[in-house]
């Protein structure tokens, strides 16, 4: 079976006003006619407040919308909230759900997590499920106890791979310039895989994307995205500029190549 046509999805988290726009035009430019991007998908994530602006920039090129988050009901009194339908309304085609931030900062659990993959699913959304282990946890050598743990609870049913994308961010690597050697990438990588044999079944864990997040940048992407078993990347703050989200791209079109 061939390895999963790579993924490169960028995570704007809360950056970004009206005038960030520009850098879809330049990422547009920067792509091209589109061939150099066949060969991956492309997505961006941005705040919420740009989705529907940005849904109308990447009209027409091989640039994907998603979201950061959603509730885990379609609708209600949750002030504040947004939910899958609404996404989906405004032009996303995917969310992130079970953000480490979201996981610390907002009180996230496993059992949340699912919950905003199944509404996720039932949206029409791809649900981009993010896992990790923190530091303290690394240090304890309880790496690959968290990782199955938050996937066989993160996890909803009916998974496929066109549905689900599951994004390894260990937490520690997330915005500080660290990153787990190559080894342990491609251990926690092949850990998952194996996990999701367990709960998926081979035909639809073979074909799940596996991406790394965690200060990936232009510098280190060629060498994470040559690691087996990764199948493209989650980017936090280098997908803010669009000559950096582009080098990585072009950085898996050097390794595919
Ligand atoms: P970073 O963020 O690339 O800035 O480390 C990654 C993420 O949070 O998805």
């Amino acid at each position: 079976m061939s390895a999963p046509k790579p993924l490169i999805a960028g995570n704007w988290k809360m950056n970004g006003l009206g005038a960030a726009l520009a850098e879809i035009e330049a990422l547009r430019a920067g792509l091209g006619d589109g061939t150099a991007a066949s060969a991956v998908d492309i997505m961006i994530c941005p705040p919420a407040t740009l989705i529907g602006a940005m849904a109308k920039s990447v009209e027409g090129s091989p640039l994907a919308v998603g979201g950061q988050d959603c509730h885990a009901k379609a609708s209600g009194a949750f002030t504040g909230d947004i939910s899958a339908p609404m996404l989906a309304d405004s032009g996303a085609s995917a969310v992130i759900v079970g953000h480490s931030e979201r996981r610390s900062l907002h009180g996230e659990r496993d059992s949340d997590v699912k919950a905003k993959a199944v509404a996720a699913h039932a949206a029409g959304l791809q649900a981009i499920i993010c896992i990790g282990e923190t530091a303290g946890e690394r240090r304890l050598d309880l790496t690959l106890d968290v990782i199955a743990r938050q996937l066989a609870r993160s996890l909803p049913g009916g998974v496929t791979a066109a549905n689900t994308v599951i994004a390894y961010e260990p937490v520690w690597a997330i915005g500080t310039g660290l990153t787990p050697t190559l080894a342990d990438i491609a251990e926690v990588h092949r850990f998952i895989r194996v996990k999701l044999i367990e709960l998926c079944g081979e035909s639809v864990a073979l074909q799940i994307r596996i991406l790394y997040g965690g200060s990936v940048k232009p510098e280190n992407a060629a060498e994470i995205l040559t690691i087996e078993g990764v199948d493209g990347a989650l980017v936090g703050g280098a997908s803010l500029v669009a000559r950096d989200f582009l080098a990585i791209i072009s950085a898996l079109g050097k390794h595919s190549a």
